[in-house]
């Protein structure tokens, strides 16, 4: 089938139109006529190991067999490669064993692992991507292109592939627009970008990962290029996907599926996951800027505390600082840093300070003359330094592509850790420059060692400076898991830090645009994600605000966070009856930290995401890659936030199988779209049958309470149900020596013999030894129940609830089939 494919010349128009392409995006280059150049056809083959390189006397194309699923393709239009160097791709990622060969036909060269096919056409260069079963999944709509870049050196280099007439497109990061890119036109380009509107491009982060889906089978593209790039989903030209960037190489990932799962997880084999945060971070943050003097954010968390709204995170936003300068406190509001830190931790209180990277130049200033005197600075292409203003005023910026200055940047949060500061808020990492928006391009950066200017560091800018500061705070934390958090990033930030959406707006349609972006960067590799609770700028009504509090009780980041020139935004703030709606999701939050933790363990050791639209879970449904509002929190509860003012109700489509709506109890069989009540007091929330859900007790912040009893919540179901639960320390990082309990439940219920059986694995021992168990939607109830070969004789049936207690600990056993 793939051989009709390779073999017809799909003809595509060239592509000289001045306003295509990167001449839209780039005005200025418009003058310049364009001669691109395309490959030839492919004349002979060379192999090394995993490696083939094809040319056509001039060009070479690299084809490296990465796994047996994932396949990556350079190109070299002179047919030397730039140095192999990516920071997306860490140095550990382990090769992963895969088995190759290589075949030549009369038409193609056809490299084969055991789940893939790339296909290298002899006519043309077209590059195809099929499965084992031979079915085409990806192929080039043109062969790869490129054109000189007589300012900078090097090439705008271009990639296009045949886009079917269903197939549609997901990822790419923060883009605040539909989830479904399907006829749309992207840049990656990092910018700060306050008070961002739907449909604005670009915004903070460049993710150059998309994953399409065509007739059910989905596949994944990473162009791992950190130049300003470019993507068109069949805006252009219906049938065309291209991807371009305006330096670099055209060098991208074939990751293969077939389910929109497998390619993420297969992005996270390449780009790594995140390491698993401290387990307060999952708590609730709450954030302003800004709290100051000490007084006013003492009474903040005062506030918390008086009205039992559970809190852990408290933020320090740029005030804290002397003169905005990074690393200094104004002592006139904060007079005794490390004892208000104490004292915010005694009660609980996990304290986080902003950072960004413009330091003001002022030769009084430590940080200044040292980063001035070691050279640590960015500078411009005549060599004078890269100066621009920030909030302190005049500023140079530390080049965090440097790893010696990355080093530096790491050990200067010393003092604020010593202090006592729990996590680091990194932000202007676009870089932001006020008026000039960001660096000029021909600033230099040291690139770890592959030197180049800032249209090729720019991207990475921000990444750099998160990574700094991660792995600064690793070394200075010793075994505690540091807590960062990010504005700017690249592919891969993941390994680093948790984002925020930055500068939205308190709207609805902010509120609505926060939910996909959210579930975007999900599929797209970062899974620690969060918005501005509420809105940054703008005022919010307690009604708006409440229904942002529970969207914000299932984004893996929760917090909080307003511009200083609005009213005060805490969550009694608008009265009741909000405060008291707010307090039961945020305590919600709490109860179901076990749940959210365990997800999050799924998402650090086998790369899934942790939020996941329903089109990941029935992508052979067309319809469903349309649908956006709804999402699931790891593969058991599914969310539907409610997105208008006043709305009593809203449609909700849950996928096929059988779901328990949580706030009653009632079964609802999915495949179709329900009608669900919401007053102000709830959001659709349904738990998948044959879940178990862990709970823990409420508690105002993580570690209050010793966790004496953790409730098992077992949604029945008639087919066995297979749920797990994750614990560790929750702060360190033993759970990287096996210092971990993965406890896996099946449940197998008749009306005999009702069986939960536990198996274990890891060297992690609970302190608690009780479970409380509450079995709901037990069609009977049962004669016996056994609980890991031992009888349970005391328990209560009520409404088809079945509910007991179990004081000794499971036993160590394996399920029984
Ligand atoms: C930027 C950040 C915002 C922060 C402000 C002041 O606008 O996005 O979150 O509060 O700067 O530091």
């Amino acid at each position: 089938m793939e051989e009709n494919v390779l073999n017809e010349a799909i003809e595509i128009p060239i592509d000289d139109d001045p306003n295509s392409f990167r001449h839209l995006n780039n005005p200025a280059d418009g003058i310049k006529p364009i001669v691109k150049k395309y490959l030839n056809p492919p004349k002979a083959v060379e192999q090394t190991g995993n490696k083939f390189y094809f040319t056509d006397g001039e060009a070479k194309v690299e084809a490296i067999v990465v796994t047996n699923e994932i396949i990556r393709i350079r190109l070299a239009p002179h047919g030397v490669f730039l140095e192999d160097f990516s920071y997306a791709i860490p140095k550990d990622v382990k090769p992963i064993k895969s088995e190759f060969t290589l075949i030549e036909t009369a038409d193609e060269y056809r490299i084969s692992t055991t789940s893939i096919n790339c296909h290298i056409s002899k006519k043309n260069f077209y590059i195809a991507f099929s499965d084992k079963n031979e079915y085409v999944t990806s192929v080039d709509s043109t062969s790869m292109h490129w054109e000189e870049n007589a300012q900078f050196g090097g090439y705008y280099v271009y990639g296009s592939k045949v886009c079917h007439p269903d197939e549609t497109f997901f990822g790419l990061g923060d883009k605040p627009t539909e989830l479904n890119l399907r006829g749309k036109r992207f840049t990656n380009w990092n910018t700060d970008a306050y008070s961002y509107s739907w449909g604005q491009d670009p915004l903070y982060r460049t993710i150059p990962f998309y994953v399409s889906v065509n007739e059910g089978i989905a596949h994944g593209i990473f162009f791992d290029n950190t130049f300003k790039s470019h993507f068109d989903f069949g805006l252009q030209q219906s049938d065309s996907t291209s991807f371009w960037a305006d330096g670099g190489e055209m060098q991208y990932y074939y990751i293969h599926g077939p389910h929109i799962m497998d390619v993420v997880k297969r992005y996270h084999v390449i780009t790594g996951t995140h390491p698993m945060p401290p387990m307060w971070a999952l708590g609730y943050h709450q954030c302003r800027w800004s709290y100051y003097p000490e007084t006013k954010l003492r009474a903040v968390t005062k506030g918390f505390r008086a009205n039992k709204i559970p809190c852990d995170g408290i933020y320090l936003d740029i005030d804290y600082m002397d003169g905005y300068r990074c690393f200094t406190w104004n002592r006139k509001y904060f007079p005794d840093p490390k004892k208000m830190i104490a004292d915010l931790a005694a009660d609980g209180f996990k304290t986080v300070v902003i950072i960004d990277p413009g330091i003001r130049v002022d030769d009084s200033y430590e940080i200044f003359r040292e980063g001035k005197e070691k050279k640590y600075f960015c500078r411009r292409c005549d060599d004078y330094f890269m100066e621009g203003h920030v909030w302190p005023g005049r500023c140079q910026f530390p080049d965090f592509t440097n790893p010696e200055v990355r080093t530096w940047w790491g050990g200067l949060f010393d003092e604020l850790v010593e202090m006592g500061v729990a996590g680091v808020w990194n932000d202007m990492n676009e870089p932001a420059v006020f008026g000039a928006g960001t660096f000029p391009d021909d600033v230099r950066h040291q690139y770890d060692g592959h030197r180049g200017s800032h249209r090729k560091a720019h991207n990475v800018y921000g990444m750099q400076m998160v990574r700094a500061t991660y792995e600064g705070l690793r070394k200075l934390m010793k075994n505690k898991r540091p807590f960062t958090i990010t504005r700017a990033g690249y592919s891969g930030l993941q390994r680093y830090a948790s984002v925020w959406t930055g500068d939205n707006v308190a709207s609805w349609e902010h509120l609505a645009i926060g939910n996909i972006q959210c579930q975007r960067l999900s599929m797209s590799g970062v899974p620690f994600c969060g918005t501005d609770i509420g809105g940054f700028s703008g005022e919010p009504d307690g009604e708006l605000f409440t229904r942002w509090i529970q969207l914000g009780t299932f984004s893996p980041f929760m917090r909080a966070h307003s511009a200083g020139d609005t009213k005060e935004r805490e969550p009694w703030s608008f009265g009741e009856p909000f405060t008291s709606i707010n307090r039961k999701f945020i305590e919600l939050r709490y109860r179901l930290l076990p749940y959210l933790y365990s997800t999050f363990w799924e998402h650090h050791r086998y790369g899934f995401p942790i939020l996941r639209p329903v089109v990941m879970q029935e992508q052979h449904v067309l319809k469903n890659h349309y649908r956006q509002d709804e999402f699931t929190y790891g593969d058991k509860l599914l969310i539907c936030p409610v997105l208008h003012p006043g709305q009593t109700s809203r449609k909700v489509y849950l996928p096929k199988g059988k779901w328990y709506n949580f706030w009653d109890n009632t079964v609802v069989e999915g495949g179709d779209e329900v009608e669900v009540a919401t007053p102000l007091d709830t959001i659709p929330l349904f738990v998948k049958a044959g879940s178990v859900i862990p709970e823990y007790p409420v508690q105002q912040y993580v570690g209050e309470k010793e966790i004496e009893e953790v409730k098992l919540n077992i949604y029945y179901s008639d087919y066995e149900a297979n749920s797990f639960m994750f614990e560790d320390y929750g702060e360190t990082f033993a759970y990287e020596q096996d210092i971990y309990l993965e406890k896996k439940f099946a449940v197998n219920g008749t009306e005999a013999d009702f069986v939960i059986q536990q198996s274990l694995e890891g060297l992690y021992n609970p302190r608690y030894e009780n479970y409380a168990f509450s079995i709901v939607g037990l069609p009977f109830r049962p004669l016996n129940i056994m609980i890991d070969n031992k009888w349970v004789t005391n328990f209560t049936f009520i409404n088809n609830k079945l509910e007991f207690r179990h004081n000794k600990k499971f036993h160590t056993v394996k399920i029984m089939k």
